[in-house]
């Protein structure tokens, strides 16, 4: 089998995405295709072709991604599958070379992406960077501790309205929080507030409300109702995003949520493990807490990325990586945070501590700590107490999540 690999040619790219659909073993409409090639970059959709059949596909976003401290390029690898006639036959593994080589042209340090599978990218250097919350909550059961009178207006609004507010309100929480990427207008319009009925499983339309405070835009939620009745109402609120810009809006947003009639369960599928939520009510077992991964992130370029965020101390730490998949990356890394920037070099002094690029790119966002990775046997430390200054150095105040799957 003679498998040919590139970019696709712009007439391609319908073909493209109804071959990714097709592996996943769904469809995509006419009018979805049309919305995702707003967003699409032709270049940096690269396909597998068996003679003139297109077999697997795999496609790279332009992201400005948030780090501790700052942000940074990043490829947003998506769209990608192996039709199961052609797969277990290293086209995947192709793909994603090229898709990596295509980021590392464009001098994006780092990839992220969501996986089907957690199992399957960690083989090509990608760690667990962001982790979530998930909640299904009672929402008779959701007593506030903080009984004060709700504060600010919560309004709903159209589409047209959402593109106008709700990027400024985005904007501000995606500066400060690592993990989340820049959204242009483009992916606004054609990727985030559409609502076509394949999104909606069963449920019914996204709503879409603005809470102002003082009559400023400080907050906003996506969300759809599943109706269900049985002689009392059933229904199951799902929370598709919800962002405050600050604690209080949070805060705010939440209780709205929380007030909306006819709701027996609340569910949200991704929150930041430091979001308030937990400690907001009276039972916090009644939210039904789970724990899952988020974005996966390989870093490609190890200089660029780790001087690209800030630090939580002053330390000045060797580390040994080690990088099968990229072995350029592999060797001794010289992470100085003293001075006024930090400085990341190749160095030949002995190592403090070893670990794989998957762990660094776990532990870049703050994800997991440097002593949680030795604790499983995959920090290796050379110098007593390496684990714990790696702690103090990656250490971040906000919990890194993404909010959306893309
Ligand atoms: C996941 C998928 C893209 C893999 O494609 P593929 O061409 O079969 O992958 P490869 O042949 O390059 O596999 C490379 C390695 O990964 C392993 N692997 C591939 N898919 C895997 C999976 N789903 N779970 C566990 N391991 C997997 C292979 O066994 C192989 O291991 P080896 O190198 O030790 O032999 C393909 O199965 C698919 O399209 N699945 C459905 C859609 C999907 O899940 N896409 C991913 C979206 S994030």
């Amino acid at each position: 089998m003679d498998i040919q690999m590139r970019p696709c040619k712009p007439d391609e790219l319908d073909r493209f995405l109804i071959t990714c659909v097709a592996a996943f073993g769904e469809e995509m409409d006419e009018a979805s295709r049309k919305r995702h090639l707003k967003v699409l970059d032709a270049e940096r959709a690269i396909a597998a072709w068996d003679g003139d059949q297109m077999v697997g596909t795999g496609g790279n976003y332009t992201f400005e991604l948030t780090v501790p401290g700052g942000s940074v390029p990043a490829a947003g690898v998506t769209l990608v599958g192996v039709l199961p006639t052609h797969r277990r036959r290293g086209i995947l593994t192709r793909l994603m070379g090229a898709l990596l080589d295509d980021a590392v042209a464009r001098k994006e340090p780092v990839a992220i992406l969501w996986a089907s599978e957690s199992n399957i990218y960690q083989r090509f250097g990608y760690g667990a960077a962001t982790r979530q919350m998930r909640i299904e909550a009672a929402r008779d059961r959701l007593v506030w501790l903080d009984s004060s009178p709700a504060v600010g207006t919560a309004r709903m609004i159209s589409e047209d309205e959402a593109l106008k507010v709700l990027p400024g309100i985005y904007d501000r929480v995606q500066v400060s929080t690592p993990g989340t990427f820049v959204r242009s207008g483009e992916w606004w319009r054609y990727h985030r507030l559409p609502d076509p009925p394949e999104h909606r499983n069963g449920a019914g339309p996204m709503f879409r409300v603005v809470l102002e405070i003082d009559g400023v835009a400080e907050a906003y939620a996506l969300y759809r109702i599943q109706p269900e009745w049985d002689y009392t109402p059933k229904s199951l609120l799902r929370v598709i995003e919800a962002l405050g810009t600050t604690d209080r809006a949070t805060r705010e947003i939440w209780k709205f949520l929380s007030g909306i009639d006819l709701i027996q369960t609340i569910a949200a599928w991704g929150l930041p493990l430091d979001h308030p939520l937990p400690l907001m009510v009276a039972e916090p077992p009644r939210l039904g807490v789970t724990v899952r991964d988020g974005l996966w992130l390989r870093i490609l370029d190890i200089e660029a990325a780790l001087s690209a965020r800030s630090y939580g101390s002053t330390d000045r730490l060797v580390l040994e990586v080690e990088d099968s998949f990229r072995p350029r990356n592999a060797g001794r890394w010289c992470l100085d945070a003293g001075g006024a920037s930090p400085s990341v070099s190749r160095c030949d002094d002995e190592p403090d501590g070893a670990l794989s690029i998957n762990d660094l790119g776990a532990l870049y966002l703050g994800a997991w700590s440097g002593t949680q990775l030795q604790a499983a046997g995959r920090l290796r430390e050379m110098t007593t107490g390496a684990a714990a200054r790696v702690d103090a150095l990656f250490r971040y105040s906000r919990a890194a999540f993404c909010p959306e799957i893309f």
